[in-house]
């Protein structure tokens, strides 16, 4: 394969940006308004018509992080409260929790799909548990129908938020992502199914919690910029609660419009980028991820694609992706478990034993690039390569 100086590096997640979004980005910044202000509600507003809410239960913060840590604000947890969730997933997800005041508590994945096991949710169920956040992982549904029936059996009252980071267009049992429970964040990163620079959004089924996670996320005040500072003329605010300053902008909004009107266009490639591998890598020694089959009851949001790399290949993962890097191949690990990293090991006591299809996980997933940038050839150039360092 030829790895000449001419060869660019495949970028693993570089984002589409259209001179749809190029052109109202200028245009925002042409207008004078640059913060919350109405292409934030416009954004909102088409947000939920997607997924098929009204706008008054869905609010635009400015990342996935702070969705989680307002929604997870909401249920005002007490020390000692416990939230469940997975190992397999980004440190944001157990941040938050620990920063809005519970303990994190972890149930191992399935290791046919990485996704959290509703059977080790069970085991993990104690009378302090109060909320259960289950990560769509990869953009592969959590089974959501077996997480709710893990909850009434165990009879008490007990929360749902899901981290649809990776889920946006993910559909479970003809429910949409971030619809099925109490909350649902979303995340508009850089390397996201769909882009403002940073940026999230928070679904909930109470609008009364929405209406707070508006307020808190704009330090508290009664009105926002917009009402303040709009052409009404300005009016006094007072402070309800001591806030934060997690609103999303204008200018993110700007992006965010055009990149939702394109998300369904851009999930069919998506799908043809993971199916093209998904063929392509058959015959290696590796493990290639659970085939899945769209319908009009799930569906997979393809933001990652995935493979394992097993004591069976006689190679370790990371050998691979510094053989991905030196052929100018941009790849990615989605995720070592959260019982890895010291500071939860410190505080927590959680071990890699503990918690074993997670870290075994953890310690053989690597991610192909995938990129709506991305040519046929280019993801024939990633297959070309992999064939090559197994031969
Ligand atoms: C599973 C998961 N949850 C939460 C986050 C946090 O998202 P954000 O960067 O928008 O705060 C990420 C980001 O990568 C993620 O992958």
């Amino acid at each position: 394969m030829s790895n000449s100086s001419e060869t660019p590096f495949l970028v693993f997640g570089a984002p589409l940006i259209g001179e749809e979004e190029i052109n109202e980005v200028i245009e925002t910044l042409r207008s004078g308004w640059l913060g919350t202000g109405p292409k934030t509600r416009k954004f909102e507003a088409d947000f939920a018509d997607y997924k098929g809410v009204d706008p008054e239960n869905v609010v635009a913060v400015s990342s996935c992080t702070s969705a989680l840590y307002l929604s997870l604000h909401a249920l005002n947890l007490q020390p000692d409260d416990e939230v469940i969730t997975t190992p397999l997933t980004f440190c944001a997800t157990i941040n938050s929790i620990i920063h809005a005041g519970g303990k994190p508590v972890l149930a191992d994945i399935d290791p046919h799909t990485n996704n959290i096991d509703p059977d080790a949710v069970a085991r993990a169920i104690t009378p302090r548990t109060r909320a259960i956040l289950p990560v769509h992982l990869y953009g592969r549904p959590c089974d959501m129908q077996a997480l709710r029936t893990v909850i009434r059996n165990s009879g008490h009252d007990i929360a749902i938020i899901e981290d649809c980071a990776h889920a946006i267009e993910t559909i479970c049992g003809g429910e949409k992502a971030g619809t099925m429970g109490d909350f649902g964040c979303f995340s508009f990163y850089p390397t996201k199914n769909l882009v403002t620079g940073e940026g999230g959004m928070i679904i909930g089924k109470n609008k009364e919690h929405v209406a707070r996670a508006r307020m808190l996320s704009g330090h508290g005040l009664s009105r926002d910029a917009w009402k303040r500072f709009g052409s009404s003329g300005y009016s006094h605010y007072s402070v309800e609660e001591p806030g934060f300053k997690m609103n999303f902008t204008d200018i993110q909004a700007s992006l965010g419009i055009h990149q939702l009107a394109k998300l369904e266009k851009h999930w069919i490639r998506r799908a043809q980028i993971w199916e093209q591998y998904q063929s392509g890598l058959k015959g290696l020694p590796i493990t290639l991820p659970e085939d899945f089959v769209n319908t009009a009851q799930d569906r997979h949001a393809y933001h990652l694609y995935t493979v394992k790399i097993g004591s069976a290949s006689g190679r370790m993962r990371d050998d691979i992706l510094n053989e991905l890097t030196t052929r100018k191949i941009g790849t990615g690990v989605h995720y070592q478990s959260m019982c890895e990293h010291k500071y939860y090991q410190d505080t927590y006591g959680w071990t890699p034993e503990s918690q074993p299809h997670a870290s075994a996980a953890g310690r053989e997933t690597l991610s192909m690039p995938l990129s709506l940038r991305m040519t046929d050839a280019d993801v024939d150039r990633v297959i070309t390569a992999m064939h090559d360092i197994f031969r």
